[in-house]
């Protein structure tokens, strides 16, 4: 498990590259692992760009059911108002594009979000070989 604390650029850079290798290393293919990789990018520049700051937490998970990397944002910042409308593409707060949100449940196969004021938790997974446990996803 790795556990990253989020302020800065160089931070969500570190973040991306402990995503790949862990993704990798687990046994994710190429465009697998850049799809973790992609759904970090994302929640990481959240994290400095709408929450000041955070963490990202790395882990994997294998038992019966199989392998999946698992990634988790946590943030102590101001939550966020209506979570439907965040996750709806093109929608910001921030000037962004606002597809971030979208992206990573596109991205990943598992996601789930919760936020208050006290602050936003987004976890996500990603299975290996997921499509010969025939269960593909939307
Ligand atoms: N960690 C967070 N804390 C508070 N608000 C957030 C957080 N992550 C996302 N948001 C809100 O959700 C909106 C959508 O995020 P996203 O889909 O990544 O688009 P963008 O980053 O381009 O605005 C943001 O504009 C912001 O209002
Ligand atoms: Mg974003």
């Amino acid at each position: 498990m790795e556990r990253i604390r989020i302020r800065v650029d160089v931070d969500v850079q570190r973040a991306r590259r402990a995503a790949r290798r862990l993704a990798t290393d687990l046994g994710l293919d190429r465009n697998g692992a850049e799809m973790v990789v992609l759904a970090v990018s994302e929640l990481g520049t959240n994290l400095i760009r709408y929450a000041r700051g955070g963490e990202i937490t790395l882990s994997t998970m294998q038992d019966e059911r199989g392998a999946r990397v698992l990634v988790e944002s946590r943030d102590d910042g101001p939550g966020i108002a209506d979570v439907d409308q965040a996750m709806a593409n093109g929608s910001s707060t921030g000037g962004g594009l606002g597809g971030g949100l979208g992206a990573v449940r596109r991205l990943m196969d598992e996601f789930a979000i919760v936020s208050d004021a006290s602050g936003t938790r987004v976890r996500a997974c990603k299975w290996v070989r997921k499509s010969e446990r025939g269960c593909g996803h939307t």
